[in-house]
């Protein structure tokens, strides 16, 4: 059975140099690491977790919650944040709970699981109090969502700007009647990203349609269907999600129309899917995996002891594929 001597020895390191090679904690040259680290992968090494825990007084995991697993957009959060984590060998344990009440129960698990910290998905609860309560003395970070959270650190996008990117496509390509498909009430992104659209719109002398939408490819079908139906109907739409923009798409091919042809569609997220559908979505893309990353970096600042709050702000930026065209 290999352990951490038989690794240090191979690499031609002290016990300690390897250990700290292994663990990331202090200072061992980026070489060495990988040195170490391949060592300790060809042998299947695996440190003796609990008396790791014990020494350091951690379990070396972190939960991570967020609202729905069957939206593309959380599992690329999730591969992010795991990514970060494990180069500082850590797992992220992931849990999907929509409401307070799930909220509640699934941190209390985690907790009782021991992570060392706690990432959600916006607060699942009312009130910041109740998010800290429920989590415990842990540390926490909330990400992509942030609304009624106060003194707690977050990591977001811009929305306001995101969706005022899309609207500044459409414009560029000479549309004057464009609607927007809202994600859920009662978001911050959702309110965010009507912000946006509305601001840009109005900025150039145009008047502002929102339809109501929740972030699911049906919402999208069905909004875009009661927009061509309807008076005035709009040569170009923008949504609140890359899911939506999928589920107005296959509503205006479904009934004989052609995409950007008929409608320009622009999405919101950038997920895997927005490249691999026909024609190809031109979205807003947020640098899904970033924002695990971040809020992975952003946790492991206060398990080392800088607790002071923080809000990290990612950028957005406009991926141009093939649902929009020039305005007929
Ligand atoms: O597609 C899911 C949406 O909810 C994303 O836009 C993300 O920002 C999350 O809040």
């Amino acid at each position: 059975m290999t352990n951490i001597r038989d690794i240090a020895a191979e690499a031609g390191v002290s016990v300690a140099t390897a250990s700290r090679a292994l663990t990331g904690k202090g200072r061992v040259s980026a070489a060495t690491v990988e040195r170490v680290r391949a060592i300790a992968q060809r042998h299947r090494f695996q440190p003796n977790e609990i008396a790791r825990s014990l020494s350091s007084g951690r379990s070396h995991s972190l939960g991570l919650l967020v609202p729905d697993i069957t939206n593309p957009f959380f599992p690329e959060l999730m591969a992010g944040a795991e990514s970060a984590a494990k180069a500082r060998g850590q797992t992220i344990l992931l849990t999907a709970a929509l409401g307070a009440d799930s909220a509640r129960e699934d941190l209390s698990v985690l907790r009782a699981r021991g992570v060392d910290g706690f990432i959600v998905v916006g607060n699942p609860f009312d009130s910041a109090e109740q998010l800290r309560e429920a989590a415990g003395s842990r540390p926490l970070v909330v990400v992509d969502r942030s609304e009624s959270v106060t003194d707690l650190s977050t990591v977001v996008t811009d929305h306001v700007e995101g969706a005022a990117l899309a609207v500044r496509h459409l414009i560029e390509l000479g549309h004057t009647r464009i609607a927007h498909i809202s994600g859920p009430p009662g978001l911050d992104v959702t309110d965010l990203r009507v912000a946006g659209y509305e601001r840009e719109l109005r900025a150039a002398g145009l008047e502002p349609r929102v339809v109501d939408g929740d972030f699911t490819v049906e919402s999208g079908a069905a909004a875009v269907r009661a927009l061509l139906d309807g008076p005035a109907a709009p040569s170009a739409i923008t949504t609140a999600n890359d899911l939506a923009a999928i589920g107005a798409m296959n509503a205006v091919l479904a009934r004989g129309g052609s995409v950007p042809g008929d409608l320009s569609i622009v999405g919101y997220d950038d997920i895997v899917l927005a490249a691999l559908v026909h024609p190809g979505l031109t979205t807003v893309a947020q640098d899904i995996g970033e924002l695990g990353a971040r809020a992975v970096e952003e946790l492991e600042r206060q398990l080392t002891g800088d607790t002071d709050v923080r809000t990290v702000s990612l950028s957005t930026s406009l991926v141009e594929r093939g649902t929009t065209g020039r305005a007929s």
